[in-house]
């Protein structure tokens, strides 16, 4: 399969205005071009709002949805319309973050770090778009509510920084502070600044000493990375 053979829609979300959809569009399909290079042959990427109706000309056989909290209004809702597209004996998966930030030893209790996690959450839930343990904490309840059986919850961890010991959560964690520091600023100014009404000099000064918390390695934090399947029953 060529990216030019792939079919693409997307429905405008009644938020969004025509320009942002064509231009989230036009990123989507420079992506997809260059994701589609290694593609197997019985998969085809679709753009679609998951939020509107799911009308499909099949039944799938796995769902898989990831980093989707802070994106989507309705989990329940969101989760129904894969029970129903999907075929049955078919399987659903999230991956998703968690936020506040953990550690085992307390090193993160008062930090910027927490306060950063706690006011991203807090922007979530006044906006209507939950995002980090408001979401990742749910999914296996909210799947075995929409019929979802043999519902499985693993628990991942990313390290804030590369603070532990072992090799690979080092290495783990070396990538997360590049990730998370690198994306900062924009993971917080939207949220910040239309929820809470911080002015961006306010979101400044938080974002320096979160990525000062994020760096600092007495700091033993972690993301809790959850990941959720289930089956739809036959
Ligand atoms: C944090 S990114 C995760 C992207 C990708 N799933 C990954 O893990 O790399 C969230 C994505 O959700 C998309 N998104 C937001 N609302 C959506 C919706 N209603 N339907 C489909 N995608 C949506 C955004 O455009 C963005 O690409």
């Amino acid at each position: 399969m060529t990216a030019q053979k792939l079919c693409l829609t997307l429905r405008p979300r009644s938020d969004r205005s025509q320009t942002e959809t064509e231009l989230l569009a036009d990123i989507c399909l420079k992506r997809i071009n260059t994701l589609a290079v290694n593609v197997p042959p019985n998969l085809k990427f679709i753009i679609d709002d998951a939020e509107d109706l799911w009308i499909y000309d099949q039944k799938f056989d796995f769902i898989h949805s990831r980093m989707m909290a802070g994106s989507i209004a309705d989990f329940p809702k969101l989760i129904t319309s894969a029970y129903e597209n999907l075929a049955p004996g078919g399987w659903l998966e999230f991956q998703d973050y968690g936020l506040p930030v953990k550690s085992a030893d307390g090193t993160h209790i008062g930090t910027s770090v927490e306060q950063w996690g706690e006011l991203l959450c807090e922007a979530g839930r006044r906006l209507g778009r939950p995002l980090g343990d408001d979401v990742s904490a749910n999914y296996k309840r909210w799947m075995e509510e929409a019929g979802f059986v043999d519902v499985e919850e693993l628990h991942f961890m990313w390290p804030t920084n590369s603070w532990p010991k072992d090799p690979l959560m080092k290495e783990i964690g070396r990538w997360n502070v590049v990730n998370v520091v690198d994306g900062l600023e924009g993971f917080s100014l939207a949220l910040l600044t239309r929820a809470l009404g911080w002015r961006k000099e306010e979101v400044d000064v938080l974002v320096a000493k979160t990525t000062a918390g994020l760096r600092d390695k007495r700091i033993h934090g972690y993301f809790p990375i959850p990941v959720v399947y289930g089956r739809k029953p036959f």
